[in-house]
């Protein structure tokens, strides 16, 4: 007989088997957790790749509306637009935004009508709209973004889009005061079922570069370093983050989120015992962008990593995961 130690408490029991290991799971990530973030463009043809997003397109508009059905088929239960908006109807204030025709309202209404199951999230910020870049008007000196101005029209923004259908407006432009307008906006116009998913925590990151090659945001600002730190979170700082966030909720957030998501994990699960309202977390393009990046390399390995940085997420206290892994992460539980 071999020499065994004494010892009541063998953790290694519980990782014995794939059974025993199953049953003990404490966390898993399903496809109902996850809302799949789409680039919508002007024109028609083939959907154009984002060089820094493998996998990831821009969707002309009945190409998007065909694969918001995919999406849902393989059980993915909502979708978050974002518009790739022509230059040419860019202006320093973002007049298109409150265009009733502008693109993403009529993505909205297309994606309603043919997939009336799926959720529909829409961005509220300015960001797409703006010559600038930045997510808000101008304050009269062009050296900051007014906050008050860019709430008056952030408000009437998320009309707009509950009117097309959006089932969440999510205003990620970070400025003070603005779930509260938005929800008396949405009350008075009659949209008390619109939810609001707030990017509660929105924190000024380098992460996000690809998303701003992606809609052209960067490119309208000549840069691809553009400051928001006027107005998105300090990377450092976590009590402001949470403090921030509690604030969208006493305001009528429905959800409140974290963005970026994988860099922030600490920020979630602080938030998550802070407060009762569901949690979602962002992982933004740069997330997506390092892990695929990596695997293109062979360094690592792509369906491993994208399941266990998505697995972090959820553990540390996120209900629901927007990433750009959705659709692939839904195929490998389905098995297609
Ligand atoms: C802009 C917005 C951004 C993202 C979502 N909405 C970029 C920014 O704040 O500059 C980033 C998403 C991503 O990187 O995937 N309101």
């Amino acid at each position: 007989m071999e020499e065994r130690f004494e010892m009541p408490r063998r953790p290694r029991r519980l990782r014995r088997t794939p059974a025993v290991r199953a049953l003990f799971e404490e966390c898993r990530v399903e496809t109902a957790d996850l809302i799949a973030p789409l680039f919508v463009r002007e024109g028609g043809g083939a959907p154009t790749p984002v060089d820094s997003m493998p996998g990831i397109v821009r969707h002309s508009l009945p190409d998007l509306v065909e694969h918001c059905r995919v999406l849902s088929d393989l059980g993915i239960p909502g979708v978050a637009l974002f518009p790739v908006t022509d230059p040419a109807v860019k202006d320093a204030v973002g007049t298109e935004a409150l265009n009733p025709e502008c693109l993403v309202l009529r993505a909205v209404r297309a994606v309603r009508a043919a997939v009336p199951r799926l959720l529909i999230f829409t961005d509220v910020a300015l960001d797409p709209y703006t010559t600038h870049g930045h997510d808000g008007v101008l304050t009269a000196d062009g050296t900051d973004v007014d906050n008050d101005r860019t709430v008056a029209v952030l408000a009437r923004m998320a009309v707009l889009q509950a009117a097309a259908g959006s089932d969440f407006v999510a205003p990620s432009d970070m400025m003070d005061g603005r779930v509260g307008a938005i929800r008396r906006a949405l009350d008075a116009a009659g949209w008390g079922g619109v939810g609001i998913l707030a990017y509660a925590a929105k924190f000024a990151s380098a992460y996000y570069g690809p998303f701003r090659e992606a809609v052209g945001s960067a490119a309208a600002a000549g840069t691809r370093s553009l400051d928001k730190r006027t107005y998105q979170l300090n990377p450092a700082n976590r009590r402001e983050a949470v403090a921030d966030a509690l604030l969208d909720e006493a305001e009528g957030a429905d959800v409140l989120m974290v963005k970026p998501a994988g860099p922030y994990l600490d920020v979630i699960a602080e938030l998550r015992s802070a407060t009762r309202v569901p949690i979602a977390a962002y992982q933004v393009s740069g997330e997506y962008a390092q892990i695929q990046a990596a695997a293109q390399r062979g360094w690592l390995d792509l369906e491993r990593t994208r399941e266990e940085s998505v697995l972090a997420i959820k553990r540390a206290g996120a209900d629901v995961i927007l990433t750009y892994f959705a659709e692939a992460l839904a195929r490998a539980r389905s098995g297609t």
